[in-house]
């Protein structure tokens, strides 16, 4: 079967095996048949690049369901299952009064593979609001539970990028969320900015919800008209010393200090700076407003896209001696 429906990028590569799974139990019984020995799990399909046909037995992992943990005086314990709409899930915390999610509105992918990435935006990430997880261990085919340190999340990283990669799946994420008292965050320059057009003055969690929802579809393509996934490259970490290097040929560079010894570059700006931003090639290119995502305009091939990106990557590099990594899992 075609992969389009299940990658953001909408890439048309071919699975030689597919199966929906939608219980642990039918999960458990797939991995312990010797039939289909190689597997690939796919949850939303929101950070990969296909490249080529999948040989193997596809799991589209489509584990449903939400509810709550427990609750004290100021927090609620959500627990979500892996096959989650992030989106719908965070437009049904927000419902109910819970705070915690709403810079992270309007993000593509499932619930269940947002801590693979630690997935972020607008000053919060994943990490902030994660209590645990529950994994299916594929050695012993038993449920284990993962604490956030356990997780080791960084910067769009954690364990299962690392020392984990394909060793779990995660079955459920539990999230601590605010009920009362919610911590807002809206420090991030556009979001102050964006709430000021809509004149609020008090912000609510809804209302941060609706400003982030505003500035990401005033710059990011929606995966559903305008295949990508998101950013396709991490802002790169550099020292000190080589970011004032740069400063001293380009002034205006943008940055975030991460501490004395180290400053963060968007990668976008990178990018754009380098020529790149709306550049079209046949059927894909770098999207018009946000030089960060390759977009698939229709009918490209994974591999077009990931030479496209070798080319953005080489040039950076020429230009200003950064070496910027992808961020999106390339298969
Ligand atoms: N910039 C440019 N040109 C561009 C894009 C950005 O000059 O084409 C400059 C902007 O002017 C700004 C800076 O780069 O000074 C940062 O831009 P922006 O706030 O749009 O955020 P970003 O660093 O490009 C990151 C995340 C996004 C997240 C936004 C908002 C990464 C890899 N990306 O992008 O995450 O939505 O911040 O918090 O960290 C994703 O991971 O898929 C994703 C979209």
């Amino acid at each position: 079967i075609s992969l389009k429906p299940y990658n953001t990028f909408g890439i048309d590569v071919k699975a030689k095996h597919f199966i929906s799974v939608e219980n642990i139990d039918d999960l458990k019984t797939i991995f312990s048949t010797e039939k289909f020995p190689n597997k690939f799990i796919i949850g939303g399909g929101s950070n990969m690049l296909l490249t080529k046909d999948v040989d193997a037995l596809v799991i589209h992992l489509n584990l449903k369901g939400k509810k709550t943990v427990s609750t004290n005086d100021n927090h609620v314990f959500i627990k979500a299952e892996a096959g989650e709409n992030w989106h719908d899930f965070v437009l049904w915390t927000l419902k109910q009064n819970y705070g915690g999610l709403e810079n992270m509105s309007l993000i593509p992918g499932n619930v269940g593979t947002s801590p693979i990435q630690n997935i972020g935006a607008y000053g919060v990430e994943l990490k902030d609001v994660f209590e645990s997880c529950e994994v299916l261990n594929l050695d012993t085919l038993t449920i284990e539970t993962l604490s956030k340190k356990d997780c080791q999340f960084g910067y769009r990283n954690s364990i299962f990028k690392n020392e984990a990669k394909g060793k779990y799946i995660i079955l459920n994420v539990t999230f601590k969320l605010t009920k009362n008292n919610h911590n807002l965050h809206t420090n991030y320059g556009a979001i102050l900015s964006q709430l000021e057009t809509m004149n609020v003055t008090d912000p609510t969690i809804q209302d941060v919800s609706k400003a982030v929802i505003a500035i990401r579809q005033s710059k990011l393509p929606d995966p559903k008209e305008i295949g990508n996934s998101g950013s396709f490259f991490k802002n790169p970490i550099i020292s000190t010393e080589q970011f004032k290097e740069l400063q001293r040929n380009f002034p205006e560079a943008p940055h975030y200090v991460i501490s004395e010894t180290e400053v963060k570059v968007p990668a976008g700006w990178l990018i754009e700076t380098a020529g790149f931003k709306g550049k079209t090639f046949d059927h894909y290119g770098v999207h018009k407003k946000q030089a960060l995502v390759l977009v698939n305009y229709g009918g490209a091939k994974g591999e077009d896209i990931l030479q496209l990106s070798k080319l953005i990557q080489k040039t950076i590099y020429r230009i200003f001696n950064i070496s910027i990594e992808a961020e999106v899992n390339i298969f």
